[in-house]
Order: C-alpha cells, then sequence, then structure tokens
C-alpha cells in the first residue's frame, strides 16, 4: 500500500491510497480503504469517503463523479460517522456489505442486513444510475440496493416507492445541516390513503401536500409519470435529454427543489421548488378553507369555501389568523342532507387533501359522480376529472375538506355540498349578476342600434332630399338654414329650420369633396361668433335671375309664376323679419339669391351678410357697407343703417326686375341716364308704365294687377324709410283689393356714376351664375 496523499476534490477532502484501476465493483475479499473510489462504468457516479464538515467525521457516499461541484446522493452511515479515523468497506463472509473503522475493523459501523447463503458469492456494483447494488453471483438476483435506502435524493429511474405487497417504502429524510448529514427534521414521504398525495413532513406534521394522483404527465425537463395499483405505489421521473444532468432532492431547510446541473456556471440551478406560495404551506386556511395568493377583494389569502363560514370570526377577520378554518353555516338546522341540497362549483383549485377522498377510476360521467356523491350524505364535495391521455375518473370526499387552493399548476373544478339556503342565496346571485349583464347588454345594444337607425335615415334623408353643403370651412359662417317658407299653405312654421351637426353634413357631403361641390356663392360676417354652417336645399332651377334675365327662359315665367315667386319672396322675407324665432336682416336681397325649387317656389339663400335684431331693435348702423349695388338702400349706402326696411327696398326693387325682367343696375351704361327705377317712374308719371313690363309676360296678365305690384314696388324703394310699408303690409297689400297710398319719387331715379357704379360683371361658373357681386369688405371669392 502507498503512503496517503492528500487530495482535494473540490470541497471534499479525498485521502488516496492507490489509483488502483477505476472499478465499478467489489467482491469478497476485497476492501474499499478510505481514499478509493468505485466509479460507474460511464463516469457518472463515484463512491467513497468524504467529510462534509471537517476531515474528523468520515461518511460513506456516492456523488456525481462529472460534477465539479460535490454533491453526494446518498450517505450510509449518515448518523454514524467515522470519527477520527479512516474508512473501510468490504464484503463479509455471509454477503454483506460492511464499514468498519481504520482501527476497529471488529465492530462495524453500517452494513447491510440480506441473509445470504455462506457459499454464495457476492458481488456489490455501482451503477450509471447511482444506484449501488449487492447481486448473489449465483443467482443473480439484486438482495440490497441503495435506492431502497434514499437519503435526501430522488434519482432519475429511481422510484419513489411504495410497496403495498411488503409495506416497504422509500422515503427521503433531510439532512441536518448543509454540512451535515445527518437525519434532519424533514422528510417526503407517500401517503397512500385515499388518492395517494406525497407529503413534506416536520416531524410528524404535514407541511406541504402534493398534488393528488393520477398526476398529470408533463412533456418537461423532468418527465414524471407516476403509478398506483394493489401491488405498488410509485412516481418516478426520467430526464428527457440524457446528457442534462438533473435531480429532485428535499433539502435541509424543508424545500423540495428540483434542479439541474450547468456546466458553464459551475452551480446547480434551481428548476423548481415548493413550499414557495404563501398558500403551500399545509392548510393554510384550515378545514374548509380556500387559499388564493392573489387575492384582491379579501383581507387576506384566505376565505371560506361555499356554505362555510369562519369559525372564530375575531381571529379570522381582525388578527388574519384562519388556523382555526371554516365552520358550516347554520349548523344546527339539519338542512343539508337530503333537504335540498346541492353542489356549487369551485373552479380551478388545487383539489383539497384526498387523504379521505374516493378515486373511483371507470369512465364515470359528471353527472353519475354528481349522483354518486349526493347519496351518500357523509360526501362533501366531489370533483369529476378528466386527465388528458390518462384516466377519467370521479374523487369524492367524505368529511373534511382541507388545503383547498389557487397553485397555478394542476388545478380541477371541485363541487361542494351545500345546503339549500346557501343555494338559492348562490343562485339569487348569479341571477342578480346576470341580469345586470343582461340590462347592460339591451342598453348597450340598443344605443348603437339607436345610432345605427339615426346615421342611416339622416343618410337616406339626405339622399332623397339631395341636400349638399356649401363648402367654404376656412371662414366663419352662421348656421342659419335659408329654408324660406313658400307660400302654399300661408301660415309659416317655425319647424322648418334644421340644424345639421357636423357629422351629418360631412356624411352628406362626402366630406365635402369637390365631386360634390355644386358651386358658391358669398358669405362674410358671422353672427353669434359660432362657426356653423350654412345648409340649403338643393334648387334645381337655379336662381331667379338666371330666368329673369335671359332671354330664352324668361318666356317660362308667365304672369302667374311670377306674381307667385313675388307672393313667395314676400313671404319668406316676412318670415324672416317677424315670424321666425329670430329677427333677421338679410341685406342682400337680390333676384340672385332667390333660388327656385321643382316647382318654381322662391327660396330666399345666401345669409352671408345677414344680422340677427335682437329684442326689439329696429335698426342698426355699421362702417362697414356690404351689399350689392343696385338693391341697397340710399340710407344703407349713405349712411350704413340698415333695417328691415332696406330688406324692403331691395324686395322693391327685386319686384320691379321681376315684372320688367330688366337689371335694375345694368339698364343704363351711361352716366346720367335714369336708371331702371327712374325710367319706370318717369313712364308710371305719365301712365306708361305698360311699355316697360316684360314683353314675354304681356299676353298671360292683367294690367291691372301688373300696374298694382308695380305700385308697391314703389312703395318699397321710397326714399323716406317711414313710406315704405312693412313686410307684412306688403303680403297683405299683395294678396288683397286694398287701396294702395300713391308713391312719391323713389329713391335713386337718375343714376349718378360718382355714387353708385356698377362693378365688373363676371359671369360665373354653375348655378351661381349672376352678372352682379356683393360687395364685401373681405376678398373671398
Ligand atoms: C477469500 O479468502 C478466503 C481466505 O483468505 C479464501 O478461502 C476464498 O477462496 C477467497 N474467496 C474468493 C472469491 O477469492
Ligand atoms: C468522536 O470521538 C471523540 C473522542 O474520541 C468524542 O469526544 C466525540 O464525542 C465523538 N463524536 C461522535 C459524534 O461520536
Ligand atoms: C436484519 O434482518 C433481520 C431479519 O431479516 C432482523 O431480524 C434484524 O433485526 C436486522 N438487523 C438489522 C441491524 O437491521
Ligand atoms: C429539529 O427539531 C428539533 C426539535 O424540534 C429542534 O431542536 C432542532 O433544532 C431541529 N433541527 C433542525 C435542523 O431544524
Ligand atoms: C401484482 O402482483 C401479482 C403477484 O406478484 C401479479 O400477479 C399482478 O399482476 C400484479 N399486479 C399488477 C397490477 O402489477
Ligand atoms: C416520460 O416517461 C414515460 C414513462 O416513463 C415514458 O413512456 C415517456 O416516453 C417519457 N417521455 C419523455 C419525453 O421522455
Ligand atoms: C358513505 O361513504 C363512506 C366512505 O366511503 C362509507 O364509509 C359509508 O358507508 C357511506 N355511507 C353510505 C350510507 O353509503
Amino acid at each position: 500500500m502507498d503512503f496517503p496523499k492528500l487530495f482535494l476534490h473540490s470541497s471534499l477532502l479525498v485521502l488516496h491510497f492507490a489509483f488502483s484501476s477505476s472499478k465499478d465493483t467489489i467482491t469478497i475479499n476485497q476492501t474499499i480503504h478510505d481514499g478509493d473510489f468505485l466509479i460507474s462504468r460511464e463516469n457518472n457516479f463515484a463512491l467513497g469517503f468524504f467529510s462534509p464538515g471537517s476531515f474528523r467525521f468520515r461518511y460513506l457516499g456516492i456523488w456525481y463523479h462529472k460534477v465539479r461541484e460535490q454533491t453526494v446522493v446518498w450517505v450510509a452511515n449518515r448518523d454514524d460517522p467515522i470519527n477520527g479515523s479512516l474508512g473501510v468497506l468490504s464484503i463479509d463472509q455471509y454477503g454483506n456489505l460492511v464499514l468498519h473503522g481504520y482501527h476497529n475493523q471488529k465492530v462495524p459501523i453500517w452494513s447491510t442486513n440480506v441473509s445470504a447463503e455462506v457459499t454464495d458469492t457476492c458481488v456489490a456494483q455501482l451503477l450509471d444510475t447511482g444506484n449501488l447494488i449487492l447481486v448473489h453471483d449465483g443467482s443473480k438476483s439484486t438482495v440490497w440496493e441503495s435506492f431502497d435506502h434514499p437519503t435526501d435524493t430522488v434519482l432519475p429511474g429511481m422510484k419513489f416507492w411504495l410497496d403495498r405487497r411488503t409495506g416497504m417504502s422509500r422515503f427521503l429524510i433531510s439532512w441536518r445541516s448543509a454540512d451535515d448529514p445527518g437525519t434532519g427534521n424533514f422528510s417526503l414521504q407517500m401517503n397512500p390513503k385515499g388518492s395517494p398525495q406525497v407529503f413534506i413532513y416536520w416531524g410528524i406534521k404535514y407541511i406541504w401536500r402534493g398534488v393528488p394522483w393520477p398526476l398529470k404527465s408533463y412533456a418537461d425537463t423532468f418527465n414524471f409519470s407516476s403509478v398506483n395499483n394493489q401491488n405498488e405505489t410509485y412516481m418516478t421521473y426520467s430526464i428527457s435529454d440524457a446528457s442534462v444532468i438533473a435531480r429532485a432532492m428535499l433539502d435541509y431547510s424543508g424545500l423540495v427543489k428540483n434542479l439541474i446541473w450547468h456546466e458553464k456556471d459551475g452551480k446547480w440551478n434551481e428548476f423548481w421548488s415548493v413550499p414557495k406560495s404563501p398558500c403551500d404551506p399545509y392548510g393554510r386556511c384550515g378545514t374548509y378553507g380556500i387559499c388564493d395568493p392573489h387575492f384582491s377583494s379579501r383581507r387576506f389569502e384566505c376565505d371560506c369555501l361555499p356554505g362555510y363560514e369562519p369559525k372564530s370570526p375575531r381571529e379570522w377577520n381582525i388578527l388574519k389568523d384562519a388556523s382555526g378554518g371554516c365552520v358550516r353555516k347554520r349548523l344546527e338546522s339539519t338542512s343539508l342532507c337530503g333537504h335540498g341540497d346541492g353542489f356549487v362549483k369551485v373552479a380551478n383549485v388545487k383539489v383539497p387533501d384526498t387523504s379521505a377522498a374516493v378515486w373511483v377510476s371507470t369512465n364515470m360521467s359528471p353527472g353519475d359522480c354528481e349522483k354518486n356523491c349526493m347519496r351518500n350524505c357523509s360526501c362533501s364535495a366531489y370533483a369529476s376529472l378528466d386527465i388528458a391521455g390518462k384516466e377519467t375518473g370521479c374523487l369524492t370526499w367524505y368529511g373534511k375538506l382541507m388545503d383547498t387552493l389557487h397553485n397555478g399548476v394542476e388545478e380541477y373544478d371541485i363541487y361542494v355540498r351545500v345546503d339549500a339556503v346557501e343555494l338559492a342565496e348562490i343562485a339569487q346571485k348569479w341571477t342578480g349578476f346576470l341580469e345586470s349583464k343582461y340590462i347592460l347588454a339591451i342598453f348597450v345594444v340598443s344605443v348603437v342600434s339607436a345610432w345605427f337607425v339615426i346615421i342611416l335615415l339622416t343618410y337616406l334623408w339626405l339622399k332623397k332630399k339631395k341636400k349638399w353643403v356649401r363648402n367654404k370651412w376656412n371662414k366663419r359662417w352662421l348656421d342659419t338654414i335659408g329654408t324660406v317658407e313658400n307660400q302654399v299653405e300661408g301660415s309659416m312654421s317655425h319647424s322648418e329650420i334644421a340644424f345639421f351637426n357636423l357629422s351629418t353634413i360631412l356624411a352628406a357631403t362626402n366630406s365635402f369633396s369637390p365631386a360634390n361641390k355644386l358651386g358658391h356663392g358669398g358669405f362674410g360676417v358671422v353672427y353669434k361668433g359660432e362657426e356653423p354652417m350654412l345648409v340649403y336645399e338643393y334648387m334645381p332651377n337655379k336662381s331667379l335671375d338666371s330666368f329673369l334675365f335671359s332671354e330664352t327662359r324668361k318666356s317660362t315665367l308667365d304672369w302667374r309664376k311670377r306674381f307667385d315667386i313675388i307672393v313667395g319672396i314676400a313671404r319668406g322675407i316676412l318670415y324672416i323679419h317677424q315670424d321666425s324665432r329670430l329677427r333677421i336682416i338679410h341685406r342682400d336681397l337680390k333676384t340672385s339669391n332667390i333660388l327656385l325649387d321643382e316647382e318654381m317656389n322662391p327660396k330666399i339663400s345666401d345669409f352671408g351678410l345677414a344680422r340677427i335684431f335682437k329684442g326689439n331693435q329696429t335698426h342698426e348702423k355699421t362702417n362697414r357697407i356690404v351689399g350689392t349695388f343696385g338693391y341697397m338702400s340710399p340710407e344703407y349706402v349713405a349712411f350704413g343703417k340698415f333695417s328691415t326696411k332696406s330688406d324692403v327696398f331691395s324686395f322693391g326693387i327685386i319686384l320691379l326686375e321681376i315684372i320688367t325682367g330688366k337689371r335694375n343696375n345694368s339698364f343704363c351704361l351711361e352716366d346720367s341716364c335714369p336708371s331702371m327705377i327712374g325710367k319706370i317712374w318717369h313712364l308710371w308719371r305719365e301712365e306708361r308704365a305698360w311699355e316697360i313690363v316684360d314683353s314675354s309676360l304681356k299676353h298671360s296678365c292683367s294690367p291691372d294687377e301688373v300696374l298694382r305690384c308695380i305700385q308697391i314696388g314703389f312703395l318699397c324703394v321710397q326714399e323716406d324709410v317711414m313710406e315704405r310699408p312693412t313686410m307684412s303690409a306688403i303680403v297683405l297689400m299683395l294678396n288683397s283689393e286694398i287701396s294702395l297710398p300713391s308713391p312719391k319719387q323713389p329713391a335713386f331715379t337718375f343714376r349718378k356714376s360718382s355714387i353708385i357704379s356698377s362693378s365688373s360683371l363676371e359671369p360665373k361658373e354653375g348655378f351661381c351664375s349672376m352678372d352682379e357681386e356683393t360687395i364685401t369688405e373681405a376678398v373671398c371669392r
């Protein structure tokens, strides 16, 4: 034997006596001295002596041969270290593995306990799985294996096992501390009662419970599987990637960990561990409690299952101590079993402790499972499990429901038995919830459909009426609709003023697309400082001037039509002056602003210069003279004064233009020649007014009626404001035979080019084509 030499193996001090050829077996008459190893065939594991703390205590153990950090997975003499000596391992004459101290080879420190025939030869072998086995040479049967006596680690391929035939079980006991492999206080054991579950114990107390069997299988790094039959109950795992070094263990602090070796970091990484969440400790919320780590509406993570209430409300609510658990509500009443009781679903929970549960592994339908539980008065809950790719069946609990919680994995719905009262309350709550949802749904649906209907109707109406919208965004406009009452029924209704919101108009005009634009007209001041829009009815017959002053079209307007147009305009002006909600002075009445619909009903348009008069206001003064020459009253032109009477003046001009078919401001282009008014007045005084009447209507009219209208026209264009009749008087005059006052000489009988000049005449395209221009301060056309 060589001199011992010290060899530092990571944190582990190992004495090497000799590097005998690496071997994985020992036979009878052979010994493993402290410092020698058995190394498994693929070099995965090594068996030898180690000292986790001080060199004084020597232990026989198995560790990973390839892992740099010394990781012991099995210890033979965990509670009996070799004290102050070196260890020797051998196989004795009875075929048992025996461990001695170097100085005392008589009293074994540790040994296996197999009763072999003296003649049998035994061989111990360290397998690549980390299992040390003792095999009868003759029969080749394994008489002992280290996997049957695990320490704190379950290696891949090892059964975490309960043999129901022999009653033998494998369980883990933690180390006492990180450097003391002695029996610690924690253990991991299988509890086969009811449906098997794995528990972490602290002493004899459960501190954590695994999910009951049958377990789901996961295609994970750790491929766990479970078996439960009359012979055995076990779980095991494999590692899907053979190159991965992984283990499951119970550490000295009582945590169950799945660990994976990361070679490049040189350390074990934690893959999974329990207990972790505040709900993990066994029975955190007591009997009939339920734990939710993501509690939001509650005071803390604990609540009672449906039909139960805290046993001690004070402890529960004030001290947040749930250990007392919950008790059934209405405990004194005997209403539970067979008196209208039923089940309430508790969704997605780690099912309660199945120690008191029965697992029926037939293909039992959820309905049968419920009946099965309902039949037996001591059945407190059931769960109908359908484990994908595994079993379907029925779990029924008898007695206390313990350790129900939300943990996010392996969750199922359970159905908790409640009495009739609770059932009714829950049904009521549920109905109320549904009703509120229902009402909300109805509300939303009605609002949405109402909008649809409104939009649809608006669209259809606009389409039908062929509304068009004036497209002048960048300017300030007003929002009075240019709808003027027509004369059909006499009385005028206010409801004809309609207001559209912008979206309606946008929809109607295809967002003011140029394709929808028909033409443009004047605009100007805005009243009320708003930025509204002016919407006109589409007038297929364009404006009055396009008939009146066109040699080809004027004949379509016979006297009847012209008279109706005159009366219509008069009524329209009357309406805006007096009958509408607002007193409106148009300020720009002219033939080109009188639009004609299909039936040649006149509509006053272009309220761009209009002013609203408040209350009893009758006139106003402005420094900005805006309007159209030829239609503006003298006091307006000269002094900027305008009132309803200035509109009356414009009406008078229009009336005379309708009758004569001639423009007031283009009658004569020479200086100092009489204006149209002057010329008519001249003829009127000579009682030759008939001569100036438009020849195209002479055949269709009664001269008296025409002359009466001319007289009304003269009254309207009187220089003196007071002598002009009001619009209501004009309407009355037009519609009756009442005698008319004699007109005096009207204003502007003679054209004075120094005062009024005709502006340049540029015929415009489209519907608003006109010969005269509205004079505006802003240059907008
Ligand atoms: C073991 O040693 C004893 C005595 O030293 C010897 O009789 C026996 O044959 C040996 N057994 C083997 C298998 O070598
Ligand atoms: C180890 O031996 C020393 C003296 O030989 C003794 O005092 C000590 O108690 C022993 N320790 C154990 C754990 O047996
Ligand atoms: C060894 O096993 C026998 C029976 O198989 C038993 O009576 C005995 O107590 C065991 N000895 C030890 C140390 O476990
Ligand atoms: C184990 O339990 C005992 C008694 O309860 C205690 O004194 C000891 O400190 C515990 N050891 C560990 C490692 O928790
Ligand atoms: C249980 O063990 C008996 C006898 O060893 C065997 O016949 C039977 O098939 C086993 N049952 C299962 C489910 O493995
Ligand atoms: C998981 O384990 C089961 C049973 O041991 C085996 O049939 C299956 O092939 C394994 N799956 C993977 C991905 O290793
Ligand atoms: C109810 O079930 C329990 C547990 O399975 C059983 O012990 C008891 O006999 C059953 N009672 C009835 C009335 O079936």
